[in-house]
């Protein structure tokens, strides 16, 4: 087993499919009235988010705590971080506090990487900067194998903000290497040359929606990332959806076994009509609670849990 999860580049097939595995086992654990198993007495996990998180931070905690970790909750709000102190030296005082596991979601690509270089314990990135997510990355092809039974072969389209997406970047390197067929698609603002240029190795680049949804088994469609945007990438929001926005007339060009994903916050009414989150097809929740079980299943398996 790998010691560190910092890039869905890290996982092999067989690797990233015995955490699915587990993961599923771990799925099975949640229809239980007790909830709790004791593989991770004893060991601490360290959540350390210097990024505004929801689903991530809670599913992380929860995952920890399913597995009887103890775990220590740091957001960089209210900590030493507002007095300047660098990730280095908060780094080693986890190090001191002797963390098992550090979980951390940062603003800057490649903190999780600096970070092993300076704790004992395993590195799981739960997001940095726009470059990974990959346990987003594993939630969703856990997702996609559960409602659709496989991900060889399967033909997905991963739409919108693909520039500023690291939920976007760790699916095309899992997706891929678990045989999926990957398609990004977006404006070509938000898939500059570069962009398209390093992911044409591994997954085809469109940018026209409606020619991409009739031979999909998935979308997924990402946050438009306005926070990221320095400079303006189209001209309005209502233009952006009335192109790669997914509403009901769109949803209709799917193939009938298709389903829609989001890895949450939505903008709701901008890259997705609400009628299509809150349709059947949407996993939009589903992914959330699968996110808990996968999650479990990479702290258990790092940390090599009995
Ligand atoms: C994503 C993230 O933070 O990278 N959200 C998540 O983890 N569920 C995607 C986003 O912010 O748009």
């Amino acid at each position: 087993m790998i010691k560190h999860l910092r890039s869905a580049a890290d996982l092999d097939a067989a690797t990233a499919t015995l955490i699915l595995d587990t993961a599923a086992e771990m799925a099975a654990l949640s229809g239980r009235e007790v909830k709790k198993l004791p593989a991770l007495r004893g060991r601490t996990v360290v959540n350390l988010f210097y990024e505004d998180s929801t689903r991530t931070r809670i599913s992380f905690e929860a995952a920890a705590k399913r597995l009887s970790a103890d775990v220590i909750n740091f957001s960089a709000k209210g900590s030493s971080v507002s007095k300047g102190e660098s990730l280095k030296d908060t780094a080693l005082t986890l190090q001191a506090m002797g963390a098992d596991a550090v979980v951390i979601r940062h603003p800057a690509s490649g903190a999780p990487h600096r970070l092993a270089e300076w704790v004992d314990g395993s590195v799981v990135n739960a997001g940095d900067g726009t470059h990974e997510h990959p346990t987003q990355a594993l939630l969703d092809a856990y997702t996609m194998r559960s409602r659709l039974g496989r991900l060889d072969g399967l033909k997905v389209a991963i739409v919108g903000d693909v520039l500023h997406s690291r939920v976007a970047r760790s699916n095309v390197l899992l997706l891929t290497t678990l045989g999926a067929q990957v398609t990004v698609v977006g404006p070509p603002t938000l898939i500059p040359l570069d962009t398209a240029a390093a992911l044409a190795e591994k997954t085809q680049v469109s940018y026209d929606l409606d020619a991409v949804l009739p031979d999909s088994d998935v979308v997924m469609m990402l946050r438009v990332q306005t926070e990221r945007m320095q400079d303006s990438y189209f001209p309005s929001a209502r233009e952006y959806s009335r192109r790669y926005g997914l509403d009901m007339r769109r949803m209709r060009r799917l193939p009938e076994h298709a389903i829609v994903m989001h890895p949450g916050p939505m903008n709701r009414g901008m890259e997705i009509a609400p009628e299509v989150a809150d349709s059947p097809r949407s996993t939009i929740v589903e992914q959330v609670a699968n996110g808990v079980s996968v999650r479990m299943a990479v702290l258990y398996l790092l940390l090599g849990g009995k």
